[in-house]
């Protein structure tokens, strides 16, 4: 089998060059070479077109090699792995400047060297995530206040109305039930996704999402596999959105009122943490608390804290201002009460979007969606506007 990958290969030593080309060609490269001489030490000395991959092999110049490659911007630098003293520490360190990949010892072990050649082979052949990705994690407060619907919805309004390619993640492994807000009835899951972590690409991933018509891709616990806690770990869970994020431009999560380290690392990965919370001493409570864990261990900032107040009543006794005193918050988003409509959404499986387009709880939804990062609300508003100004006299459009 012949690679595609482009590797240059840099030595001061002939005999050197020779050997690593045997070896690359044997398994199924055709590098490139070349014999650093004549006072040049700078292993891209006129190479205009860059390769994919060096593999550079240290001469007594080290020093002066490595800086030469260190000095160029980091995006005018190929993938490099460098051949040479790997116990000697400022080695180590001019390399991991010079931004290597990989330092293997010499003498050369073949197989140590041609694993990272493939390692990097690998990465190069993955698609890079859509660039702008973002995740959104919704986390009640406390439980019932609302965040599956409102992840499900706010999922389905990114999908139906903004046209973001969006997938919507369901980490409550033992009573998640996001799917049946949507009316699907997954047979696979996120533990067969996972079972095959190394091997788990975007298109292995494709075969494990539920698809709604508006085309959210869903993914949740199988139909018959609550897991035991624990069962995903913080590797698997990161691997996972990494996966879903090459593929998709929001991933929305909705996430187990649970602090543990694989919440922890979606937490972190999160550009938006949204938590939801009702008018209610215990869910203030609660919700100070978990916001006080996510500033302290999540590291989480003002800026990607988003509290929600679901099933909102002007007239509570627990206000708007109550709230953004004791949370320490910035503007809470307030979804309205809609008891009848929700539940009718609920048991039919059907999104607020499709089922009452018009209803103020369904407005709400799109106002949050709007600020994390959807654009229905936006698009409502500019065809007011052009509806108005196509009203206003003198204008022809
Ligand atoms: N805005 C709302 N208006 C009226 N009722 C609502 C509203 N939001 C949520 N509910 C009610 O609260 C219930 C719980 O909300 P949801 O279905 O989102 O579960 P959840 O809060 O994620 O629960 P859990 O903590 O078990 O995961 C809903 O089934 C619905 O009856
Ligand atoms: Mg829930």
């Amino acid at each position: 089998m012949t690679h595609t990958l482009d590797i240059l290969l840099v030595s001061r030593r002939k005999d050197v060059l020779d050997y690593l080309e045997q070896m690359l060609l044997a398994a199924g490269f055709t590098p490139a070479r070349r014999l650093n001489s004549n006072g040049h030490v700078d292993p891209l000395h006129d190479v205009d077109a860059l390769p994919d991959l060096i593999v550079l092999h240290l001469s007594h110049l080290w020093r002066e090699e490595l800086e030469a490659i260190a000095a160029r911007s980091p995006d005018r630098r190929p993938a490099l792995i460098v051949v040479g003293p790997a116990n000697d520490m400022n080695v180590m360190r001019l390399a991991m400047q010079a931004g290597a990949r990989d330092l293997i010892p010499d003498p050369l072990n073949e197989n140590d060297l041609l694993r990272a050649i493939e390692k990097a082979h690998e990465e190069r052949r993955r698609p890079t995530p859509v660039a702008g990705g973002r995740i959104s994690v919704f986390m009640n407060a406390k439980g019932g206040c609302g965040a599956t619907l409102l992840a499900c919805n706010v999922a389905h309004v990114l999908a139906a109305k903004s046209k973001r390619r969006t997938a919507l993640l369901d980490l409550d492994l033992q009573f998640g039930a996001a799917p049946l807000y949507l009316d699907l009835y997954p047979k696979h899951g996120i533990a067969q996704a996972l079972e095959n972590l190394t091997h788990l690409d975007e298109v292995a991933l494709d075969g494990y999402f539920a698809k709604h018509a508006s085309g959210v891709s869903v993914l949740s616990h199988g139909a018959d596999e609550p897991l035991a806690p624990g069962t995903i770990s913080a590797a698997g869970v990161s691997r996972l959105l990494e996966v879903t994020l090459r593929s998709h431009e929001h991933v929305v999560v909705d996430m187990p009122r649970c602090v543990d380290a694989a919440t922890t690392a979606v937490m972190q990965r999160a550009s938006q943490i949204v938590i939801v919370l009702q008018q209610s001493v215990t869910a203030v409570r609660d919700a100070t608390r978990l916001m006080q864990w996510l500033r302290s261990d999540v590291g989480a900032v003002k800026d990607q804290l988003c509290v929600v107040i679901n099933r909102y009543e002007k007239g509570a006794e627990i206000g708007i201002a109550d709230i953004q005193r004791t949370l320490a918050c910035g503007d809470p988003a307030l979804v309205p009460n809609d008891f009848k409509t929700v539940s009718e959404c609920i048991n039919s499986g059907t999104p607020l979007l499709d089922y009452a387009g018009n209803a103020p709880i369904t407005r709400a939804v799109m106002t949050l969606e709007t600020r994390l990062g959807g654009s229905s609300a936006q698009v409502r508003s500019g065809v007011i506007a052009r509806t108005f100004s196509s009203l206003m006299p003198g204008r022809t459009r």
